[in-house]
């Protein structure tokens, strides 16, 4: 074989495999001349000493198949079920989880309840920066944790703390509240960028290290971003968002947005009462618990929220307007998206709301995103212009495009099943590519276009009238 060669630029000294007339670097003409291949320093050459022999590292590598990998990872409950289901199945001991939230949401409360629990099992310490021993004690007594066995410190130093998990146990918990107030050493103050990242960097790696569960606390900004560096997330195994998504303040949202032991679409629903937070097991019930389904403008919507369906009721009131267009408002639901839908009403089933208010609401607080609650709040929507009530055990979702069409849904088995182990047998939803779906003993009605509704729920018809 050949030698091969190149071509370089004279000018920029660019250099192609063939010749050009005009340098593609930097535009010069009849610059490129043929030169022999410049061989280049192989990597080991780069290492070596000069003389053939490749410089040493004093560690000794030795890779195990993928097939005998590490055993699974081991796991106790933090005694909340709705905690364990969002970490992936309960706390991975060993590991550094990270719990975010706004001031006020309930991250000392949480982590006070998890660590009394803890305590039953293993050495678990308590650090809080941020308050003193006897609030937190207070909180105890609150909580009625007031005889459990947890070690507490009000301190934020950084490095005593360090020192002080380098002398645990392996498998004790340590907790501390939070990441804003914590130091070490330095001129700027506790909270700072830097100040946060250099307490993490020393506490997460000595932690792992010790096989000590780690929990770090940090608060958000107002954007709900993490006050602090963005590598404190890259440190730490898990990222917990304390979160209260539903405007009645009734629940805590708790979602995971990294996880390296489990899925991060995962939601826990807790509720804050006088003893603490609680899981709440059965949201769905509690959601729709206040519907009167005698009453017209109302639709049931199995949302998801992470892996896990959630029913709720969208409300609708269409009335005459006092003067001029009606006025359009919703809540819990984007106003954009509700102008859209009631436009494609108009266009695509002809029946028109411009001299009507139109407000939509969904009960309970929720604030929901999912694109598919369109069908939905179509349906409340029509029952409440025709003044007809919905079938009782009607749920409805799909996602409604401007042609009118009805598109898929995200994960429709798991609504489909949410809403019938509630009783709501008669559900209307896009058309399913997986028609092996277990119906069970309830009607599905698979619809491609929204003004097939009329048709599915024949009351509604009397709007064309
Ligand atoms: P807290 O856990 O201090 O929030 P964070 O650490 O995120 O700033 O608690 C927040 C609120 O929870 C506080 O206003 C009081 C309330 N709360 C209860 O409603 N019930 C309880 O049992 C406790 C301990 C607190
Ligand atoms: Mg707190």
């Amino acid at each position: 074989m050949g030698k091969p060669s190149v071509f370089e630029c004279s000018n920029c000294h660019a250099t192609q495999t063939k010749w050009h007339g005009k340098c593609p670097s930097c535009g010069q003409f009849d610059t490129f001349h043929e030169t022999s291949v410049r061989a280049e320093p192989s990597r080991s050459s780069l290492l070596g000493n000069g003389q053939g022999r490749v410089r040493r590292s004093n560690v000794t590598l030795t890779p195990t198949s993928l097939s005998e990998a590490t055993d699974a990872p081991v796991r106790e409950s933090s005694g909340l079920v709705e905690v364990d289901r969002v970490l992936g199945g309960g706390i991975v001991e060993g590991s550094a989880i990270l719990l975010a939230g706004t001031p006020g949401i309930g991250k000392s409360t949480l982590l006070l309840q998890i660590a009394a629990h803890a305590a039953q099992s293993r050495h678990t310490s308590y650090f809080s920066g941020e308050e003193s021993r006897n609030q937190i004690r207070q909180r105890a007594v609150r909580l009625g944790l007031q005889d459990c066995d947890l070690v507490l410190d009000s301190t934020s130093d950084a490095l005593a703390i360090a020192d002080y998990i380098d002398g645990l146990p392996p498998n004790s918990m340590v907790i501390i509240d939070s990441l804003q107030t914590l130091h070490c050493g330095g001129d700027s103050s506790p909270g700072s960028v830097s100040q946060v990242r250099d307490a993490t960097n020393i506490l997460v790696p000595i932690a792992k290290d010790r096989q000590i569960t780690l929990i770090l606390v940090s608060h958000t900004t107002k954007d709900g971003t993490i006050a602090g560096p963005n590598t404190i997330v890259h440190t730490v195994d898990c990222l917990l968002y304390l979160d209260t998504d539903l405007s009645s303040g009734m629940f805590r949202i708790l979602r995971t947005e990294k996880n390296r032991f489990g899925a991060t679409d995962e939601v826990g629903i807790l509720s804050m009462t006088e003893a603490g937070l609680k899981d709440v097991l059965n949201p769905s019930e509690i959601f729709i618990s206040q519907r009167d389904p005698t009453s017209f403008g109302t639709a049931i919507f199995p949302s998801l929220e992470g892996s896990r369906p959630l029913l709720v009721e969208v409300q609708a009131l269409v009335a005459p307007t006092s003067f001029g267009t009606g006025r359009r408002s919703a809540t819990g639901w984007d106003t954009n998206r509700l102008n859209m839908l009631l436009a494609t009403i108009s266009s695509r089933i002809g029946i028109s709301l411009l001299d009507q208010d139109v407000y939509v609401n969904v009960a309970g607080g929720m604030r929901i995103t999912d694109p598919a609650m369109d069908l939905a709040v179509a349906c409340a929507i029509l029952s409440s212009a025709a003044r007809v009530v919905l079938p009782e055990n009607l749920a409805v979702f799909g996602e409604i495009g401007l042609a009118g069409e009805v598109r898929n849904a995200a994960r429709p088995d798991p609504r489909i099943r949410e809403s019938q182990r509630l009783g709501f047998r008669d559900i209307i939803v896009p058309r399913l590519a997986n028609d092996a779906v277990e119906f069970r003993d309830g009607k599905i009605t698979q619809i491609r276009r929204v003004s097939q509704l009329l048709e599915a729920i024949p009351p509604l018809k009397s709007l064309l009238e």
